[in-house]
């Protein structure tokens, strides 16, 4: 791909498209109401799908074409891997708005699903919507067979996504992120606790991509640097827009983390080093993809801007 002609907002819309699409139609429509409902509610609705997007990106910087143009077997199995891990991501965002953890009664501009369906209907939909994310990853029915990606690769994707979302990822840095509160934690715990509640599942998309569009080992070395990185700084710039960002444009309520006395990185270096410190994890992020002749990848580099300079 050309530098010059390369359109990151038309490489993203045009795959923001697909995933609504698939995201939707996953569904498993027999499924009881209104448990159904809430899960559709979770799932749409304004996200704004950065780590469908990443695994794209990195399915695309490793086979250096664009995903529609790789074989079918790539393109669906990078598909599924961006559509599991949105659902883990929805899920893990229906929980953290509930009561017993960040009570927040406002999600994407809307009621949060616990306040629209109730906590229990909540909690099933997050339940629900974790196990649909591994059926997405591996139930290949009679008609798509021919488009199954090898075992292994389904295997790999489990593997990674599994992890990401358990107790050594986002559900441990959510217990820890719980324990923190009031607490003043060094850069190091703090690190560690973004770097799971956030950056495992942010790591995993990257990861997966890289794993569907075949990475050699020292692509997925460098895409896991990269993945590392830009998960970090996706909650530190989280934690700073919490800070300057107001509740219309987040779509969720502004100032909760001073109010509910969390650590974040504001209140650990304030504001104007906090944004220093997650441009810099941008910039190592790139470097990681250079350093392996991953320099094309201008999807990825895009979104890695982005994850800094968005405002939402
Ligand atoms: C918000 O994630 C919660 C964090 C993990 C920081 P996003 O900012 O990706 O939320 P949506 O999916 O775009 O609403
Ligand atoms: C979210 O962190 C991490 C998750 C695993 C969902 P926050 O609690 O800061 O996310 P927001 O600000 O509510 O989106
Ligand atoms: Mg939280
Ligand atoms: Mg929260
Ligand atoms: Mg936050």
């Amino acid at each position: 791909m050309n530098a010059a002609l390369f359109d990151a907002g038309a490489w993203q819309q045009a795959r923001r498209d697909e995933v609504e699409l698939a995201l939707v139609q996953s569904l498993p429509i027999d499924a009881p109401q209104p448990l159904l409902a809430a899960m559709h509610y979770a799932l749409t609705g304004g996200g704004k799908r950065m780590r469908p997007l990443l695994a794209f990106a990195a399915c695309e910087a490793v086979t250096r074409q664009a995903v529609e143009q790789a074989d079918p077997a790539t393109r669906d199995a990078t598909m599924r891997a961006a559509c599991a891990v949105e659902m883990i991501h929805a899920y893990s965002l229906v929980h953290d708005d509930m009561p017993c953890m960040d009570d927040d009664a406002l999600r994407r501009g809307k009621p949060t699903v616990h306040v629209q369906f109730g906590q229990a209907q909540a909690l099933l939909a997050g339940d629900a919507l974790q196990a649909q994310a591994f059926v997405m990853l591996t139930h290949y029915g009679d008609s798509d067979l021919e488009h199954a990606p090898p075992n292994a690769t389904q295997l790999r994707c489990c593997q990674l996504l599994s992890k990401a979302a358990g107790a050594q990822g986002m559900a441990g840095g959510q217990a820890i992120d719980l324990a923190s509160v009031g607490l003043p934690l060094t850069q190091a715990q703090l690190e560690h606790m973004h770097a799971l509640k956030t950056g495992a599942l942010i790591h995993a998309a990257v990861a997966m991509g890289g794993v569907c569009g075949n990475a050699t080992q020292e692509e997925a070395a460098a895409l896991s640097v990269y993945g590392h990185a830009v998960g970090l700084a996706f909650q530190v710039v989280d934690d700073i827009l919490d800070v300057t960002g107001n509740t219309a444009s987040l779509g969720k309520t502004a100032g909760k983390d001073a109010l509910a006395d969390k650590p974040t990185f504001v209140s650990l270096m304030g504001l104007d080093a906090a944004k220093a410190y997650a441009s810099e994890l941008v910039q190592r992020a790139k470097l990681s993809l250079d350093e392996v002749g991953l320099d094309r990848s201008q999807a990825l580099h895009a979104l890695a801007d982005q994850i800094v300079a968005r405002s939402h």
